[in-house]
């Protein structure tokens, strides 16, 4: 993956008011790819603490059961506008301390800002993780072959007692860490408590754009199907399915889960998970594109799904095609582009400030993205409102950006824009991606109180 280039540059520059939605766009946008993963012996390990609780050293190992329990919920915090992330509280530690961690189907591993001590770190909601002592993983372990392997990197033990990493998602924004181990507290479905102990980096030093402001999380909670992620682990331990799931509210909030139980048993659109060159990033697959009715004359868009990204790119032939297609339909309609607005590239505003997305849906057509072909076909619709944003001024701006531009090449990014009020599953077990429309303001009931 070539590293993007700063998304900044997609739009003017953005006005002093607008810091704060560029910026978590950004940071967003620089979760999706984790190009690089380098072993570093110039790593430090994580200091001693002093006062740590002695805990026996866990079994890395795999329990062994295979008896997958339950399932586990976490409310969401955040939107996609003009927050431009979504995040869910964990619980991880002894006692368990809370961390807010950016919800990223579009990369492996989960890390948390780290005092071993800290070099570089922005400050965050909570303090900064404290690993206690014997919680380095070893680099032999499975887990750091899998991490070095999943990114295509040299797996070098020049300290066999640590696994040291650095991720350099883009922009030049990297995470320099070792990876530790340590017990998340996870309330199942069932409502007991378990503590599996998983392995997750300690970031010690996160380094780019924005690494020193204040940033609203403690870290990334990192979902894709390598081995290295936390769902794989927990399958391993026997806790839950290698399934996770996630319901973005339109409203703000919505939740997120592992294992099948949420999983409704009829009415999902279920694609195959890809087996192409984009294996390592969740796709169900080539689309055709249609707007309103009409097929696009692009070529089949090679997707991916990734909650790490609050907007939907697509590469520069969709989206020139679907932006004049769309300017031609405005041209009859009483909106007007609005170039003073600099929230996104592309804005349009009506005679007074529009309120809702429901005021302008009548002038835009809907997306339609189809996978596979004939009896196996399935669609994703995209409908106004899973395009628009509505800014702070009143303006309808387009949440699809010009991926060509972030250099993406041929990928074509569904973010969180596209998935609001949708439930969607990423199912590892059975290889597929489903997706079915429904409300994502409330936490299904299963007897769940999460923690
Ligand atoms: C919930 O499931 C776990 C794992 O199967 C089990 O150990 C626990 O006893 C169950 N709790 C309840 C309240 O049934
Ligand atoms: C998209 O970005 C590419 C690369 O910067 C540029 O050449 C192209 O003109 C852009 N497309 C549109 C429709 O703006």
């Amino acid at each position: 993956m070539p590293q993007l280039h700063s998304p900044l540059s997609l739009s003017t520059t953005p006005a002093e008011k607008n810091k704060h939605t560029m910026r978590s766009r950004t940071l967003q946008l620089l979760l999706l790819l984790s190009v690089l993963v380098t072993g570093s012996s110039a790593a430090t390990p994580p200091r001693k603490p002093k006062n740590s609780t002695p805990i026996p050293p866990p079994p890395l190992e795999s329990i062994g059961s295979k008896r997958f329990s339950s399932s586990a919920v976490f409310p969401l915090i955040g939107n996609v506008y003009p927050h431009g992330l979504y995040y869910a509280s964990m619980l991880i530690g002894n006692p368990p301390m809370p961390y807010f961690l950016d919800v990223d189907t579009g990369s492996d591993l989960t890390w948390l800002q780290c005092d071993a001590p800290c070099v570089s770190c922005s400050k965050g909601p909570h303090p900064y993780y404290r690993p206690a002592k014997n919680r380095l993983v070893p680099c032999e372990h499975d887990t750091c072959v899998s991490l070095h392997v999943s990114t295509g990197e040299k797996h070098a033990c020049d300290s066999p007692s640590q696994c040291d990493y650095e991720i350099t998602y883009a922009d030049d924004w990297s995470s320099l860490g070792v990876l530790v181990h340590d017990a998340f507290a996870l309330r199942l479905a069932n409502t007991s408590i378990v503590h599996p102990l998983l392995a997750f980096g300690c970031g010690y030093d996160q380094q780019g754009t924005g690494a020193n402001s204040p940033s609203p999380t403690d870290g990334v909670l990192g979902l894709g199907n390598g081995k290295s992620s936390i769902l794989w682990q927990l399958r391993d331990q026997g806790v839950t399915k290698n399934v996770v799931g996630h319901c973005l509210s339109r409203t703000g909030g919505g939740y997120l889960f592992f294992g099948d139980d949420l999983v409704p048993p009829t009415g999902m659109n279920w694609a195959p998970m890809s087996q192409s060159a984009l294996r390592k990033y969740y796709s169900p697959g080539k689309a055709s594109l249609y707007f309103g009715k009409h097929l696009l004359a692009v070529k089949e868009l090679p997707v991916v799904l990734d909650s790490g990204s609050s907007y939907t790119y697509f590469t520069n032939q969709p989206y020139q095609a679907f932006l004049s297609a769309l300017k031609k339909d405005l041209n009859k309609t009483p909106l007007k582009e609005a170039f003073e607005d600099t929230s996104l590239p592309v804005c349009w505003k009506g005679s007074k400030p529009f309120k809702s997305v429901l005021d302008v849906k009548k002038y835009f057509r809907g997306l339609l993205l189809n996978f596979g072909s004939g009896r196996k076909a399935v669609q994703m619709e995209i409908p106004a409102e899973n395009y628009l944003i509505i800014t702070k001024h009143g303006n309808a701006c387009l949440g699809i950006l010009n991926g060509s531009e972030v250099e993406l090449n041929d990928l074509n990014i569904i973010g969180d824009i596209s998935m609001q009020d949708v439930m969607v599953v990423y199912d590892n077990e059975k290889e597929r991606i489903g997706w079915v429309r429904t409300s994502c303001d409330r936490l299904p009931k299963s007897g769940t109180t999460p923690l």
